[in-house]
């Protein structure tokens, strides 16, 4: 009898232990949340992703680094013709043959020359420059 008393107790003393540590998630939770709205979460993971392997190297979306600032290039720069500016993306050198003007434009701005991607599908060119648009 007295050993069961004992196992009734050390139940007890679990359950009260684990009900008062269920309360910490809880309390927690609003300490958590203010430091994950001051980091930045990514609107297009998957355009992050792409931009951050293929592009940074050379490009910030909103600043010079190599390569021009590319947030608002569509509109300002390529008349929003997002056909001539995957061309450019894909083959830059394609797009000049072409004669589009801001690739012969842009051809100087630099030294260095950007790396051809004609890998990229639209969706995926679609995903790195809505990532860069939110930026
Ligand atoms: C090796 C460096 C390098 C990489 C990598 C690179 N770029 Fe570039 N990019 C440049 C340079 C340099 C220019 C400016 C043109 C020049 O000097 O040839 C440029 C120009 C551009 C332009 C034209 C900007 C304008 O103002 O019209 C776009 C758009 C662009 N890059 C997009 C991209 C994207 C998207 C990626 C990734 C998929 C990328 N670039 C990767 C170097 C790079």
């Amino acid at each position: 009898m007295k050993f069961v008393f004992s196992i009734l107790i050390a139940l007890f003393i679990v359950a009260c232990s684990s009900g008062s540590g269920s309360k910490e998630p809880a309390s927690s939770t609003p300490t958590s949340s203010p430091s994950a709205t001051t980091k930045k979460a990514s609107s297009n993971p998957a355009g992050e992703k792409l931009f951050k392997m293929k592009c940074a190297a050379c490009h910030k979306p909103d600043k010079k680094l190599i390569g021009p600032p590319l947030k608002g290039v569509l509109a300002e720069h390529w008349d929003n013709n997002k056909a001539d500016l995957y061309l450019y993306v894909r083959n830059w050198q394609d797009a000049n043959d072409k004669g589009i003007a801001r690739a012969v434009e842009i051809e100087d701005y630099d030294p260095s020359v950007m790396t051809p991607f004609p890998e990229l599908t639209d969706a995926q060119l679609d995903d790195i420059f809505d990532y860069i648009e939110k930026y």
